[in-house]
């Protein structure tokens, strides 16, 4: 039998990780980079890209590229992957949030998270699916929200539930090109998107009793992202401690 382990690798290949500069992209590229892949790390600001793509080349000792990307944009989203023959891995992990009770948000509030965490992955796996063909994976990193309600969030809730519906939608239509689609799920992790007013509410409700840390994502994301994994598609991975399990 070969080596399980050998699965997990990723050298020689490429991965896009879009919102890759920080938080939990961040996370995931340095695990991806840990496995051997090449990076193309985005973020809205090309100049924090490029930092993150320098720090992660020089600790990890592979190829990175820091790119600017808003995935809000279709002509932004078109410009970054028409320089890309070959793509391995896509994931879809900027994300956005606004929070309120529903008559405090608006038509904006809406459409800028839906935009972001929905439009955004469709629009970034359209333009890359000639890329991904005969081979590549999809990683969508959405939300244990997509399966639980939390109130003040309805269009991230929205989006992010959507975003696994996607998923499925996807996984199905890019089998037949040999593209895998799949859903990372995460729980409470202490991120810039996480405030400590959230932190402290949540708490109660995690079972194992504390926040996730960044890094505890990035193996869960390798699996999805590598062949470790090659016979899954249309599947959501929860990383939570257990917050969904209740
Ligand atoms: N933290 C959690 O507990 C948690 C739980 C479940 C799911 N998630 C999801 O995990 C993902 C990462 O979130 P995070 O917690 O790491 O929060 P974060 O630090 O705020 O990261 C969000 C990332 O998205 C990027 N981004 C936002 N709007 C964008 C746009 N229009 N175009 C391109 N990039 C954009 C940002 O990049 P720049 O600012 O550099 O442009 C940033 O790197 C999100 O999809 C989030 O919904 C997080």
């Amino acid at each position: 039998m070969a080596d399980p382990l050998a699965a997990f690798r990723l050298d020689g290949q490429l991965a896009v990780i879009t919102g890759g500069a920080g938080g939990l992209g961040r996370a995931i590229a340095e695990a991806l980079a840990a496995a051997g892949a090449a990076l193309v790390v985005t973020s809205r600001d090309g100049a924090r890209a490029e930092a993150a793509a320098a720090a992660l080349a020089a600790a990890h000792g592979v190829a990175a590229t820091g790119v600017a990307l808003d995935v809000t944009d279709p002509a932004s989203v078109t410009a970054v992957f028409a320089g890309l023959t070959r793509v391995d891995v896509l994931v879809n992990n900027a994300g956005t949030t606004r929070r309120g009770p529903l008559a405090a948000l608006t038509a904006d509030d809406w459409d800028a998270v839906l935009d972001t965490n929905l439009r955004g992955a469709w629009l970034c796996t359209r333009a890359a699916a000639p890329a991904l063909a005969g081979g590549g994976r999809v990683v969508n990193v959405a939300s244990m929200f997509a399966a639980v309600g939390l109130p003040a969030r309805s269009p991230y809730v929205a989006s992010k539930g959507g975003l696994v519906a996607l998923t499925r939608a996807l996984a199905i239509e890019l089998a037949p090109s040999g593209v895998r689609v799949n859903a990372l799920c995460p729980g409470p992790f202490a991120t810039a998107m996480a405030d400590a007013a959230a932190r402290a509410d949540m708490l109660a409700a995690i079972p194992l009793g504390r926040w996730g840390q960044p890094a505890e994502l990035g193996p869960a994301a390798l699996f999805l992202a590598s062949a470790a994994s090659s016979y899954v598609t249309g599947a959501a991975l929860t990383v939570d401690g257990g917050y969904t399990a209740r």
